[in-house]
């Protein structure tokens, strides 16, 4: 029989200074995609269709106002393409830990959007990807060859024709 352990949380690390991040007391810890993406630091949200939509209105709201409409890059820096300042954003635990803590200067901690709203966010950040899917560190093989760089001069929305639901494990 399965023992009764409950799996270890990873760690999560300010991206500047190192330091632990508190998740404590996180809001949105508590979906599914937040639960398996806290023991994993996979992001279930990526690539499924009806969670992009939320993902992108939040980014709308918090994020282009310095880092472009589509991530083009603005006072912050481009987010749709394979080159980051700090590498580990190359992974989806590095992007949430860069959000939830904040960087260098103007980019602040975001951890008021919580562990789930976070992880739409990201996925959308990783639809707009417009570079080579081969340097997609992010995605999974499958993903990878399922990919199709996103068209940054005409920018398109993905319609939710349901619920955002993660594919069953
Ligand atoms: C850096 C994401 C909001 C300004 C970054 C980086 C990421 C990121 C991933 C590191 C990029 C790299 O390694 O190349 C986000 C997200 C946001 C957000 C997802 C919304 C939730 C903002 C806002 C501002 C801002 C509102 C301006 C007030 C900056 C600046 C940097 C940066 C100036 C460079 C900081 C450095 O190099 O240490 N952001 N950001 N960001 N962001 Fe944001
Ligand atoms: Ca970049």
């Amino acid at each position: 029989s399965m023992p009764l352990i409950a799996a270890a949380e990873l760690t999560f690390n300010h991206t500047i200074t190192g330091e632990a991040l508190d998740l404590s007391d996180a809001e949105g810890a508590d979906t599914p995609a937040a639960q398996h993406f806290l023991e994993t630091g996979e992001n279930l949200y990526t690539e499924v269709p009806n969670c992009l939509a939320e993902g992108e209105q939040t980014f709308l709201a918090s994020c282009s106002g310095c880092h472009g409409h589509v991530g083009e890059g603005k006072i912050g820096p481009g987010l749709n393409d394979d080159y980051y300042t700090y590498p580990k954003n190359k992974t989806d635990k590095g992007l949430f830990e860069t959000m939830w803590g904040g960087a260098r200067s103007m980019m602040g901690p975001h951890s008021d959007l919580g562990v789930d709203e976070s992880l739409k966010v990201i996925a959308w950040i990783r639809h707009f990807y417009k570079d080579d899917p081969a340097e997609a560190t992010w995605l999974t093989e499958e993903q990878k060859a399922n990919f199709e760089p996103y068209d940054a001069e005409h920018p398109t929305s993905v319609e939710a024709t349901g619920e955002c639901k993660v594919p069953e494990g």
